[in-house]
């Protein structure tokens, strides 16, 4: 073999190597995207098999089946923790005149829930109870207030 052909051999190896390389990697990379975007925009209720305890969903579904829970239940899971006893200034339960005091410093029923919503002062929004719909925090203000909306 002359020299050239010994080159030109090489630089065939070479190239075929590279195309082999250019072909076989995105074919790689795109088995492993395919499957990780598969698995990122798989729906997170997917992984819940039906009849078993689904502790992702439990709360949802519990809440969907049910319907609103009451202003007792949302104030005795979330709002008694600052509401029974008054921590940090909160308005206490069945203290009308308190209750009164905020009703007209707010303006009206509905500001006093868009402040329970949004959190005021030191009370978190929701008053920690971040699932709660808007007239699930409604009721529980009427159940600790006595207020009408
Ligand atoms: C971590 C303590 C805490 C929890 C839990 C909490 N609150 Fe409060 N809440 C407060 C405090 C403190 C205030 C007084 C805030 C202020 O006026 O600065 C307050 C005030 C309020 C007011 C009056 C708002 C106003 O504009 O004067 C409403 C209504 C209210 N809370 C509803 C709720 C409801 C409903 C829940 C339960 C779902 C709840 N809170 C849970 C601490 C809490």
């Amino acid at each position: 073999m002359s020299r050239v052909t010994q080159i030109r051999t090489l630089m065939a190896l070479v190239g075929g190597l590279f195309s082999i390389l250019a072909f076989a990697k995105p074919v790689e990379l795109d088995e492993i995207s395919r499957k990780e975007v598969a698995e990122r925009i798989a729906p997170v209720g997917s992984v819940c098999e039906q009849g078993e305890e689904c502790a992702a969903n439990a709360g949802a579904v519990a809440s969907a089946a049910s319907g609103p829970r009451s202003g007792e239940q949302v104030y005795n899971q979330f709002c008694t923790a600052c509401h029974t006893s008054g921590v940090l200034g909160a308005p206490k339960k069945g203290d009308t005149a308190t209750w009164e005091a905020k009703l007209s410093a707010a303006g009206g029923f509905n500001n006093l829930l868009g402040s329970a919503i949004k959190g005021v002062g030191s009370m978190p929004p929701k008053g920690t109870c971040a699932d709660c719909s808007d007239e699930e925090i409604s009721h529980a203000i009427e159940f600790m207030s006595g207020l009408k909306p």
